[in-house]
């Protein structure tokens, strides 16, 4: 994996760049020592080097029990409990792989991640009359929209699979002793995994939360692992991307946005938005992590991005060898008058639109970063997945924000609770039914 900021720094210098880089790298201490706000969620810091073969055999083991038994198995999780396995997933799957049933690879579904009604009946129509399974994701194992999700498949699967098929075809991912999602595996008797206590949800992919379904969808979690492990050596990559992002939003730059080149990349930059939104987005502070897919996007958000406000700086994911060749072809007529990419690779041309791009963009006043990886393989995801965790943990600390809690976030589901009535929350269903009238 290379990183380039050369295109930033017209706009920040080098030195001061450097500057931050210092105090990034002397950051890693306070994560090492743990000195650092949220020191109880460090657990993701060494945790691809803690991964032991025996623990990856048993997430492969039980893997393999759900790819035999199941043509489609629905993870259902939300937030860090979905992100990083969809992530993952989409960037190595067949981009049309939905529409290949080979019998090889179980249909990888994702619920509980949202409360649309007509998704979740789609859903269940879709599995009907289907051998499928569950994979239930949820640290605290009381999140909403993940129970609500389950607990219909939960039904289905038993009425559709029998009590003991959906036993063995029902996992769950969860905390070792709280929350209903862990009393529900215990009490059924479900195969499970413990979510580590010291993981937070975006720092999890690399735990049973990614590892259990990117297994099932067929790709190489040791190769996964191997890569961040390799970046978990190589922590000055991070923090050159934690200090570049710093000084640039130190010099105004509020938004940065994720552009990528292959389409398969989409969800990458849905995992990064999460991990980097819910970590650096508090006390009133923080970059405001957005994302396009490029060249689709240039012709929708392309004019904003050449000459909107300047606030915004871009980071570039490029891929430098697509996994296959193709070539376009020379065409007698030339009606299209095309004839001159005659020969040349589709990449050829995808990467001159990348490079034009990037200049266009420079030359319009947004700094630019671009880290490439080789290719599109699970290593290569490995390490973009440790040196972007590693990096968010950084900056939050040049930020001076807790990067591991997400406080936040409870003030929707307080105002949903008290609209639905749920027991425990009358005064505030009192209050905000008040407020309403
Ligand atoms: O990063 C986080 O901690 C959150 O996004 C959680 O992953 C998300 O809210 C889901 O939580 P849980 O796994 O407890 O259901």
């Amino acid at each position: 994996m290379k990183l380039d900021i050369t295109k930033v720094t017209p706009f920040v210098g080098l030195e001061t760049i450097n500057g931050y880089k210092t105090r990034a790298i002397e950051a890693q201490k306070t994560l090492e020592d743990g000195t650092c706000p949220g020191n109880d969620f460090l657990g993701w810091l060494h945790l691809p080097s803690s991964i032991t073969p025996d623990f990856l055999a048993e997430v492969k083991a039980t893997a393999q029990t759900l790819r035999e038994e199941c043509e489609a198995v629905v993870v259902a999780g939300i937030g860090g409990s979905y992100l990083g396995a969809k992530a993952v997933i989409e960037a190595l799957s067949n981009s049309f792989g939905w529409l290949i049933q080979d019998g090889k690879n179980p249909t990888i579904l994702f619920a509980g991640n949202n409360i649309g009604e007509d998704y979740l009946f789609e859903l269940t129509e879709y599995l009907k009359g289907k051998k499928f399974g569950v994979i239930n994701i949820s640290k605290s194992g009381t999140t909403t929209e993940t129970a609500l999700a389950f607990r219909l498949l939960k039904k289905q699967c038993e009425e559709q699979r029998g009590k003991e098929v959906a036993k063995k075809v029902i996992v769950a991912i969860t905390d070792a002793k709280r929350g209903a999602a862990r009393t529900c595996a215990d009490k059924e008797g479900y195969k499970s995994f413990i979510i580590p206590d010291n993981v937070g949800g975006r720092f999890s992919v690399l735990t049973p939360v990614g590892l259990l379904p990117i297994a099932v969808a067929g790709f190489d979690i040791d190769a996964l692992v191997k890569g961040a492990q390799y970046m978990e050596k190589a922590p000055a990559l991070a923090a050159e991307y934690a200090a570049t992002r710093y000084a640039l939003y130190a010099e105004g730059k509020k938004i940065e946005i994720l552009a990528n080149y292959q389409p398969k990349l989409h969800f990458i930059a849905e995992w990064w938005k999460q991990l980097y939104g819910e970590s650096e987005g508090k006390d009133n502070k923080g970059i405001y992590p957005a994302s396009v897919d490029l060249t689709t996007d240039l012709h929708s958000m392309g004019q904003w991005i050449q000459e909107g406000e300047r606030s915004i700086f871009e980071t570039v994911i490029s891929v430098e060898n697509p996994e296959h060749k193709l070539l376009f072809p020379s065409d007698e007529e030339n009606l299209d008058g095309l004839n001159f990419l005659a020969g040349k690779r589709v990449d050829e041309v995808n990467k001159m639109a990348e490079l034009g791009t990037q200049l266009a963009h420079v030359d319009g006043g947004v700094p630019n970063i671009r880290i490439s990886i080789d290719r599109l393989d699970a290593y290569n995801l490995g390490q973009l997945i440790y040196f972007f965790e590693l990096g968010c943990g950084l900056y939050c600390q040049l930020l001076g924000v807790n990067a591991f809690n997400q406080p936040g976030v409870e003030a929707y589901k307080k105002n949903m609770f008290a609209l639905l009535g749920k027991p425990g929350y009358e005064a505030e269903t009192e209050a905000i039914r008040k407020r309403l009238a």
